[in-house]
């Protein structure tokens, strides 16, 4: 992939080789170009899919916007989606991790668990559907890591009647199988991508492939809030409605959270949570990528260990090696398997709005269990990694503020397409004693 005519660094910039020549410095100046923040973003892509990207810009400004296309979007997240999702107190959760309540004094979950299809991934996916009918296209093709961006698209084609294909990676095909026969059901094809990693990375790889030839007459529907411009944009807005909804129901019973958290992929349930608190200064936003095996192992931390670089047409953190090669990434999680990064958080990343931390499996799969038998909800593996933080978050946040702090964690998504390897990790074995039950009991009123 080259990059188009508009954006510097030409010849530096392709999809294997993410170097381009930056320096710190250049990636935290601030960027007033469109398709930009900060530094980061842009446009970095073969000139055949410059136009339909102009095409998606043009319609993100004046279609999305309009009222008509937010009135028939609106209708279709209430009555077809089940928004908004509820804000549901997780006080014995809160007392497991925090028994005498010295750092954590509530902790609410925004519920996109309860969307249909069981994550966040239907807002974006509905939405951009929505406007590829708009558009006139005639088919809708997607790529997919754990499988829910994949159900969510084949799930709006199926309801508003277009034909949809997904590309995943070989190895999700096999570690999100209940997913691939989701979308199967739903009239999708399910294309499986062999080369790479054979994971999220490549099989985007593919997809921007089969777009380049079919531009068109397709629209390619991106999961997250990466790719080029306008996708990273697109994407947050659509997924703003996260954000809102939390922020509103927060209002309503008196104040803003003290911080938000929220798992990080390519970034889009964070972002679209973040998006509604970055003008309230006191709130703290956290995002937790995947550490995978340890941060000097095998991991997809790429905004606490990448380095600036492009990747699927955006300029953002990647990991890569000394010569500009794209990493391989590594987490337990399909959804966060990703060596690349949503340029706004880059952004986020280096103002100093948002901070970044980074959990491991392990680390993810003790949260998964502590949130199951805390709060009665198996959540996404994904989503894990967000809980995992939320002791050090609690603990930074009150000693910065010198009393208990509020959290609002962003559940991206439910935990049904991960029981297999719940299962593999032992997490379902009965335990003689549960500890976190025994807390949680001791404590209870
Ligand atoms: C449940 C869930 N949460 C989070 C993610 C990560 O994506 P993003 O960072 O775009 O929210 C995924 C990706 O598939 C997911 O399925």
């Amino acid at each position: 992939m080259g990059e188009s005519a508009s954006e510097p660094n030409v010849s530096e910039a392709n999809e294997s080789t993410g170097r381009v020549d930056s320096t710190n410095d250049e990636a935290t100046s601030a960027d007033p170009r469109p398709g930009y923040f900060g530094a980061f973003g842009g446009r970095f892509v073969a000139e055949t899919l410059v136009p339909a990207l102009e095409e998606l810009t043009r319609a993100t400004h004046d279609l999305v916007s309009s009222s008509d296309f937010q009135a028939e979007l609106s209708a279709l997240l209430r009555d077809y989606v089940g928004r908004p999702t509820p804000l549901s107190p997780a006080r014995r959760l809160a007392r497991v991790i925090d028994p005498r309540g010295c750092h954590l004094s509530e902790l609410w979950l925004k519920r996109e668990d309860l969307c249909h299809t069981g994550a966040h991934k239907i807002n974006n996916a509905l939405g951009q559907v929505l406007l590829a009918k708009k558009l006139g296209k005639q088919r809708v093709i997607a790529e997919t890591g754990a499988g829910q961006h994949g159900v969510a698209t084949a799930t709006a084609c199926a309801a508003l009647g277009l034909p949809c294909e997904v590309f995943m990676g070989a190895l999700d095909v096999e570690r999100q199988a209940p997913n691939v026969l989701r979308m199967q059901l739903l009239g999708a094809t399910v294309t499986p991508v062999e080369s790479g990693s054979r994971t999220l990375k490549d099989a985007m790889n593919e997809a921007l492939r089969r777009w380049v030839t079919h531009v068109r007459t397709t629209h390619y529907c991106v999961g997250s809030a990466a790719g080029p411009h306008p996708y990273p944009s697109l994407v947050a807005e659509l997924q703003r409605v996260i954000g809102d909804e939390a922020r509103a129901a927060l209002m309503e019973r008196g104040a803003p959270p003290d911080a938000v958290v929220a798992c990080i992929g390519g970034g889009s349930n964070a972002i679209g949570v973040f998006r509604a608190f970055l003008d309230d200064a006191e709130v703290a936003l956290y995002g937790v990528e995947a550490a995978g095996e340890g941060l000097t192992a095998r991991h997809a931390a790429t905004l606490t260990l990448g380095q600036v670089g492009v990747l699927h047409g955006a300029r953002s953190k990647v990991l890569m090696d000394a010569d500009g090669q794209i990493l391989e990434a590594h987490s337990i999680s399909a959804g966060l398997d990703y060596p690349g990064v949503g340029p706004e958080h880059a952004a986020l990343q280096a103002s100093g709005r948002a901070t970044y931390l980074a959990a491991t499996d392990a680390e993810a799969l003790a949260a998964a269990l502590e949130v199951a038998r805390s709060e009665g909800i198996i959540i996404a593996l994904e989503t894990a990694h967000a809980f995992a933080k939320l002791r050090e978050i609690a603990a930074r946040e009150a000693a910065r503020r010198g009393r208990p702090v509020s959290l609002l964690v962003c559940v991206s998504g439910r935990g049904d397409k991960d029981l297999v390897t719940y299962q593999a990790a032992g997490l379902g074995a009965p335990p003689r004693e549960d500890p976190v039950r025994s807390a949680v009991d001791q404590e209870a009123p």
